[in-house]
């Protein structure tokens, strides 16, 4: 097959991880015999600095007329005096909206390699933490108006029925394929909008008697993240529940350097970033942890160019990475071997072979 991807490295450590995720794409299309070209395009900090703007519309004509986009990371201190309709991360948020890729998916999947890794205690470790996350991407707080007038700022947080079902169906469908258990997650006792979410969400429910529906509040998720983490099978939420929570749930599985993440709407264009931010801090040290989107290329190639094979290739030979006891320094523990950004990279390839 021959797909055209658009690669936004972006700051920080974006470009270096990158690099490690087009290394596996690039040995995948040689060993399946597809081909993969690469369009470049600048977003974030990178953007502002070259155009004064985080995402130009013709960059982002690029991603639109793309097969998949595929991202490093956006921001930095450097920009934290940008104005905020011109921060890096609005290139990002731009870009979400731009692309309609309203459902993002989530997944919290402790490798078994890593249970040392987890800060949570081994008896809540050894029941099992796999779950996923549907977070509403391109609603809600994030895209209501936000104004700041004197000494007093504004962001509005707003859904409509429509906004809530197409998600919702997202969330329905995922535990469908999966153990057909949906967390509806939101703050039902104080948000008009929760309210508008639950009683969506019950609607649907009647659509999907297969699939066991429950409600939970945010503030409690949060704690059960940490206490039960096994009880959840798909959890789905609004944009800024599901971008905390995903954080949370993420660190619990070891590092937040592992987790990989797909957007998607109505078509299969859809966009696949790592969870993490730009690490400003490591960034052109090579000891980031790429593994995240190297794991993000592969769940492109399954659930946009439906390659499932080569996605399969591409996760076993990070287990078998993992087996061989390397670690990056983010989930770094006795006995096991320290290795940076680039060297990961090249022992994923290493392990990478045709199924
Ligand atoms: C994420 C990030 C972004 C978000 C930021 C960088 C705008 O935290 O992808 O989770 O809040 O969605
Ligand atoms: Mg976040």
């Amino acid at each position: 097959m021959v797909k055209n991807i658009a690669v936004i490295r972006g700051d920080g450590i974006g470009p270096e991880i990158v690099e490690q995720a087009l290394k596996v794409l690039n040995r995948i299309a040689e060993l399946y015999g597809h081909t993969f070209s690469y369009t470049d395009v600048d977003m974030g900090g990178c953007a502002i600095d070259k155009y004064g703007d985080p995402l130009p519309d013709s960059e982002l004509k690029k991603c639109v007329e793309s097969d998949s986009v595929l991202l490093g990371a956006v921001g930095g201190d450097k920009w934290n005096d940008v104005p905020g309709p011109k921060r890096p991360e609005k290139g990002l948020l731009r870009l979400r909206a731009g692309m309609g890729v309203y459902s993002n998916n989530r997944p919290a999947k402790i490798w078994k390699q890593l249970a040392d890794a987890s800060p949570l205690k081994k008896s809540i470790v050894d029941k099992g933490i796999d779950f996923i996350i549907v977070r509403e991407l391109i609603g809600g707080i994030y895209f209501g108006e936000h104004k700041t007038e004197g000494d007093t700022a504004t962001d509005i947080l707003k859904y409509s029925e429509t906004e809530i079902e197409r998600i919702g169906r997202i969330g329905f469908e995922t535990a469908r394929k999966r153990n057909k258990k949906l967390c509806s997650v939101e703050k039902s006792n104080v948000l008009d909008s929760s309210r508008l979410w639950k009683k969506v969400m019950h609607r649907l429910a009647e659509e999907y008697p297969d699939v066991e529906l429950s409600d939970m509040l945010v503030d409690n998720c949060a704690m059960q993240i940490v206490k039960n983490p096994a009880q959840f099978d798909v959890v789905v939420t609004e944009n800024m529940f599901g971008d905390i929570l995903s954080d949370e749930a993420s660190m619990i599985t070891g590092s937040i350097g592992m987790i990989p993440s797909s957007s998607l709407g109505s078509t299969t264009c859809g966009l696949y970033e790592p969870i993490h931010g730009s690490a400003p801090d490591i960034a052109g040290k090579d000891i980031a942890n790429p593994i995240g989107t190297i794991l993000s290329a592969a769940m492109m190639l399954r659930y946009s160019f439906d390659m499932s094979e080569e996605a399969d290739a591409i996760e076993n030979a990070v287990s078998a990475y993992l087996d061989a006891g390397y670690r990056t320094a983010d989930i770094m523990s006795d006995g096991m071997t320290k290795v940076g950004c680039s060297r990961c990279g090249d022992l994923v390839l290493e392990n990478l072979k045709k199924e």
